[in-house]
């Protein structure tokens, strides 16, 4: 069913025009003035933004967490996803220690299956090092379109992995142009830290911020990035929030390593001055945690200076009576937050109005950036012809409040309820298909897709 799109400021990270954009089955065909092809559908976009689909790289759906599994599953999260404007979403299949990498990915395929409302890929998290791991990143990459590659620094006991086990990942996923992505916290110090407070009986929520001061994250990173550096391989860190971690990387990058780093709304937006809210705190408490003021100040200039590339949600989702359930200890309550809906409202409100990133800026960050991070540029993450027609129509003006009683997360409250955002997205299209019109849906479950992705190709980057 063709559709046009009429007189919208078409927006992408290098261009800034009014046109129309013509749309032929799944792929935008044309894009030019006074276009007037036979369309099924004409959507009258004057005075509106016009986006590529959003692409959040880091999602957690349905994932397991101390018993319990993130609220959101891909069925309600992807829902939520496209309410916001977000396309595509990235998610990480997490290998069971003792456990095959297909074993992990081919359990995350069954959940997304038949259930997901927009496109999705998974990241592969590689949890322990077996004798078949090496020939299973090999076939991943080769085969299934997988090329990126978690690991965890942090999580001792549970997912982090060694400095051995880190090196040969990364050899393995370089020999095949793959990527390596890192949460860079460091167990160790932490676990040190946590067992001081435990000691000391100081368990609430308080203290999850104080076991995890911001120098666990830059000697994380910074070790990460020696390893990196050593083995020459793709790498990226997940959501980076603090100046000490950022000035490893800016320090990498002037040594001519290309090291690629994430950041997400919470750390640019919320601060840890949250923690001291009593036992409401369980709310924040996800890792790593928020930090400072001066710490927010120091990402959004890591945007601006081409330092942070993406901006993701970290979204993993969890009801307040899992939260709640043993807030006396902050080691036991799940960590995580929703998030995936406002990504990009969040961003355009405090971003580009209030002038700490430019239009392009926050379409590099929230879409074009992901894309050719993660092997799916030119498919999707810009409007050009040839490119899946994944658009998001925003209204510049419209104002209104994110809260629980009105988001579509399956989470009973909201890290950001009762804030004012200016800026609403109107329409999403996802492959040529109205999928979202005026908060209503026009999609079903099963429509999003399984992307196999490509590896970095820097010549598009
Ligand atoms: O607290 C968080 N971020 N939970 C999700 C897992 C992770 O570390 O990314
Ligand atoms: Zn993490
Ligand atoms: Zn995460």
């Amino acid at each position: 069913m063709p559709v046009l799109i009429k007189n919208g400021r078409i927006i992408t990270a290098s261009e800034d025009f009014v046109a129309d954009i013509f749309i032929e089955g799944e792929k935008i065909t044309t894009i030019g003035k006074d276009l007037s092809g036979r369309a099924d559908k004409i959507i009258n976009a004057q005075d509106k933004l016009v986006f590529p689909g959003g692409i959040d790289p880091h999602v957690h759906l349905d994932l397991p967490v101390m018993g319990i599994h993130s609220r959101d599953n891909f069925e309600t999260g992807t829902r939520a996803a496209l309410f916001g404007g977000t396309t595509t979403i990235i998610d990480f299949a997490n290998q069971q220690k003792g456990g095959t990498l297909y074993s992990a990915l081919e359990t995350w395929h069954k959940k997304a299956a038949g259930n997901s409302y927009c496109d999705y890929s998974f990241h592969v998290s590689v949890t322990d090092i077996t004798k078949n791991t090496k020939a299973e990143i090999k076939s991943l990459i080769e085969q299934e379109g997988i090329t990126s590659f978690k690991t965890f620094m942090a999580y001792k006991d549970t997912l982090m992995i060694d400095d051995a086990a880190m090196k040969a990942v990364m050899e393995e996923v370089k020999k095949y142009g793959g990527m390596v992505t890192v949460h860079a916290t460091d167990g160790n110090m932490i676990g040190s830290q946590v067992e001081k407070f435990r000691l000391q009986n100081n368990l609430s929520p308080l203290y999850h911020y104080l076991s995890q001061p911001d120098y666990t994250e830059s000697e994380a990173t910074g070790r990460f990035i020696d390893m990196a550096i050593d083995t020459g391989v793709n790498a990226y860190v997940v959501h980076l929030t603090c100046t000490s971690a950022l000035e490893r990387i800016k320090q990498a990058n002037k040594n001519r390593q290309l090291i690629l780093a994430e950041t997400c709304p919470q750390y640019l937006l919320l601060d840890a001055d949250l923690y001291k809210r009593g036992e409401e705190a369980v709310k924040w408490i996800l890792s790593p945690p928020l930090r400072t003021k001066e710490d927010q100040k120091s990402l959004w200039t890591g945007i601006q200076d081409g330092y942070i590339q993406t901006v993701g949600t970290d979204h993993c989702p969890f009801m307040m009576e899992d939260k709640l359930k043993n807030k006396e200890d902050f080691t036991k309550v799940p960590n995580g937050i929703p998030g995936i809906e406002h990504r990009m409202e969040l961003l355009f409100s405090e971003g580009v109005l209030k002038e700490r990133i430019s239009l392009n800026k926050f379409v590099e960050v929230t879409s074009t950036n992901a894309a050719k991070i993660f092997g799916l540029y030119p498919q999707k993450g810009d409007i050009k012809v040839g490119s899946d027609a994944d658009i998001v129509i925003l209204d510049s003006n419209e104002k209104h409040i994110i809260s629980a009683k009105t988001h579509h997360h399956h989470c009973d409250y909201s890290a950001y309820e009762g804030w004012e955002v200016t800026g609403k997205v109107k329409s999403v299209l996802l492959r040529g298909k109205v999928v979202l019109e005026d908060d209503t849906l026009k999609t079903r479950k099963g429509y999003g897709r399984f992307l196999k992705r490509a590896v970095l190709d820097l010549g598009k980057a």
